[in-house]
């Protein structure tokens, strides 16, 4: 199959892949770009351990085909910390023993920052809503929502 060239702007950096253009954005963001903090779960689209914020929205990566995303502005997990300090969702899944297993939590973190980001005062409801699309095998969700409302008053 012919290889398509695609760029991206990853976490403030520039990169360049060749591709073959069936590939999800997943794949090549994990597989090609060497940037593994986002998971495949699913693969399907259910379970939201794939999530990239793309073009400052959020994104199940694993559905996504990488020529779509060509020239987009993206931020997957690794570059939610700024200049060494943890981002107060991040700080907050601390503070709250929010992890468990960790499988889910780089899209978890992403889905509340980009909550925050559109509503800075949201109430439970909100962040439920919020993160209905992350699937948590472990954690009962309760303290995940307790970080998000926390990072929120931070
Ligand atoms: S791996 Fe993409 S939604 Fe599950
Ligand atoms: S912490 Fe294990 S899946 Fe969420």
């Amino acid at each position: 199959m012919a290889k398509l060239e695609v760029h991206y702007t990853i976490n403030g950096r520039k990169h360049e892949a060749y591709i073959e253009p069936n590939l999800t954005l997943l794949d090549v963001v994990r597989d090609d770009l060497r940037l593994t903090g986002s998971k495949e779960g699913c693969g399907t689209g259910d379970c939201g351990a794939c999530t990239m914020i793309v073009d400052g929205k959020l994104v199940t990566a694993c559905l996504m085909l990488a020529p779509q995303a060509d020239g987009a502005e993206i931020t997957t997990i690794e570059g939610v910390a700024e200049n060494g300090t943890l981002h107060p969702v991040q700080q907050a899944f601390l503070d709250k023993g929010a992890v468990q297993c960790g499988f889910c939590i780089p899209g978890m973190i992403l889905a509340g920052k980009v909550l925050l980001d559109q509503n800075p005062k949201p109430n439970d409801y909100e962040i439920r809503e919020a993160i209905a699309g992350n699937l948590c095998r472990c954690t009962g969700y309760t303290k995940i929502v307790e970080a998000i409302a926390a990072a929120a008053e931070a």
